[in-house]
């Protein structure tokens, strides 16, 4: 897969600059199970991988870590099949015709090899390039992207495929696996903006749903600081004008980041690049890594990227978490958006009946109540049409519609997934294209096929009525989800209000 690599390098010198700007609506997809693989999601491929299926997904192999544990020899291989064919050209295609702008794009933190231990820590190898050739097919197609730190060092929430490994033994929030987590930063920060194909970046996500339970993440809010100064650290470091900070005269290059990290910090008032920082650190780290990166994918444009504007930074809302979390709001340094995740088939927030449904949907103030935290522009970066009960094909189109309408009402939203494999149980629900196909999602998304679908349901009596036991409970139970059927293992939901 690497031949492509040179020759791209040098046709997309001569490609103008993107500016690193959302789209005014995001109407978007998520990437899932590409570079970061959630076995539930295609379970065909996986058994034919040599991966297994089990009710509790710490108990076989059913995480890239366990598969990677349990095939070394093989793992990268045959994540390199997976990596080309799950996510393609054809994928982008049927994207940009049904008019998707932004996609999300999920992420491990072995990604950048060089933070793995490989002593203790099983992950297959090689997912880079086709990053930077997914982004480049997505770039040419004219979709942004965002990506998303979705799977962190350490582990962020027990027993679930999404983090990589499924382990009640989480360790993210620690001192080492914060640290790991800003050098990640710092790299990704600087291929966005030195990578020719990653010109569609647009927006790093600091970290997918962490634990709800703020007082099981100790750590988190400096973190969340700390993310966002090792981003502008970075575009500072390379030339690149950050509101609110005075630039550095000059510019870096491929052979004097270090000497520039040195004289930046030397100069700096700003307390941005304080000596021994967790942010000098990362970025000191990050520099060798991103050079033998640069090795692999070719070409960084050193030369073009001090016009560029900051990225965006991205947190998980407030209203994720509960007991008194930190609000990301004040890590915020340059522009910055929120994401707020909402799924109705885990319980906890509707009863589970068509009727209940449709009242919550039209009666949601989650972007109020961000809003009021300062977590605005606020996306949904993930929902999906699951429900609790057997959907009719006229509730679920329904069911899209009011969704959409409630979602895009701020910065916009990203579906989860944009596939599912084609013979799972999952796909009708879960699938963006299989949703276009069955009709319950309409080709152009800013678009619905009723507007007034929630007219029936806007009656003030019995939203009053069944308000206090919908409203408020905005925060889905993801424990559940990719484990398979719902079980209800997470915390209860009157816990959060
Ligand atoms: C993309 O993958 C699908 C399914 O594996 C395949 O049918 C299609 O031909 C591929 N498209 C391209 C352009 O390779
Ligand atoms: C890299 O930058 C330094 C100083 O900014 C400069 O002296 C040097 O010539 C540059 N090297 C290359 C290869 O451009
Ligand atoms: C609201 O309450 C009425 C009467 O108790 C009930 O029939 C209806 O299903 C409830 N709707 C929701 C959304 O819970
Ligand atoms: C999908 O299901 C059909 C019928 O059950 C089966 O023949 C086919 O092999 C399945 N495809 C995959 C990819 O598992």
């Amino acid at each position: 897969m690497h031949h492509f690599i040179p020759f791209l390098s040098i046709f997309s010198f001569f490609r103008t600059v993107i500016a690193p700007v959302a789209p005014s609506k995001i109407y978007g997809v998520n990437l899932g199970s590409w570079l970061l693989l959630e076995p539930w999601m295609l379970p065909n491929e996986w058994v034919a991988m040599g991966g297994q299926v089990c009710d509790h997904c710490s108990d076989c192999i059913a995480s890239e870590f366990a598969f990677a544990e349990a095939y070394p020899d093989t793992v990268d291989e045959k994540f390199s099949v997976h990596w080309s064919t799950w996510f393609n050209q054809s994928d982008v295609d049927v994207l940009k015709s049904a008019q998707i702008n932004t996609v999300r794009i999920p992420l491990g933190f072995w990604i950048v090899e060089a933070l793995v231990d490989r002593n203790t820590e099983h992950y297959p190898r090689g997912g880079m390039s086709y990053l930077s050739y997914g982004l480049k097919m997505l770039r040419d197609a004219g979709i942004r992207a965002i990506l998303d730190h979705h799977a962190l060092p350490g582990v962020q929430t027990p027993n679930q495929m999404f983090a990589g490994k499924c382990t009640s033994d989480v360790q993210f929030y620690t001192e080492y696996n914060y640290g790991r987590a800003l050098i990640w930063t710092s790299v990704m920060t600087a291929l966005s903006h030195l990578h020719p194909n990653f010109e569609s970046v647009f927006a790093i996500q600091a970290a997918n749903e962490p634990i709800m339970d703020a007082n099981q993440t100790p750590g988190y809010g400096d973190f969340q600081k700390n993310f966002v100064r090792t981003v502008r650290a970075t575009e500072l470091l390379l030339g690149i004008s950050v509101p609110g900070y005075p630039s550095f005269q000059g510019t870096t290059n491929n052979t004097d980041m270090k000497l520039r990290l040195a004289a930046v910090s030397a100069a700096d008032n700003s307390g941005l690049f304080q000596r021994d920082s967790a942010i000098v650190e990362a970025l000191t780290e990050a520099i060798p890594i991103l050079l033998v990166i640069e090795e692999e994918l070719g070409f960084l444009n050193f030369g073009a990227c001090q016009e560029r504007e900051s990225l965006t930074t991205n947190f998980m809302d407030i209203l994720w978490q509960y007991n008194d979390p930190a609000n990301p709001a004040e890590a915020a340094i340059g522009p910055q958006t929120y994401d707020h995740h909402l799924y109705y088939s885990f319980g906890g927030v509707a009863d589970a009946n068509e009727d209940a449904y449709m009242r919550n949907i039209c009666h949601r103030n989650d972007i109020q109540r961000d809003t009021a935290s300062g977590n605005t522009p606020l996306w949904y970066g993930e929902w999906a049409l699951s429900t609790q009960f057997d959907a009719t094909n006229e509730f679920l189109r329904n069911w899209a519609d009011a969704q959409k309408l409630a979602y895009s009402q701020d910065a916009g939203w990203l579906f989860w997934n944009f596939k599912i494999e084609r013979n799972s149980t999952y796909a009708r629900q879960w699938s963006y294209l299989e949703g276009l196909e069955r009709g319950y999602l309409t080709w152009d998304p800013s678009q619905v096929h009723d507007s007034n679908v929630c007219a029936p349901y806007m009656d003030s009596s019995s939203t009053t009525k069944n308000s206090t036991s919908t409203h408020g409970n905005s925060l889905p139970l993801k424990s559940l989800r990719r484990s398979g059927p719902p079980r209800h293992k997470g915390p209860k939901r009157q816990l959060f209000y």
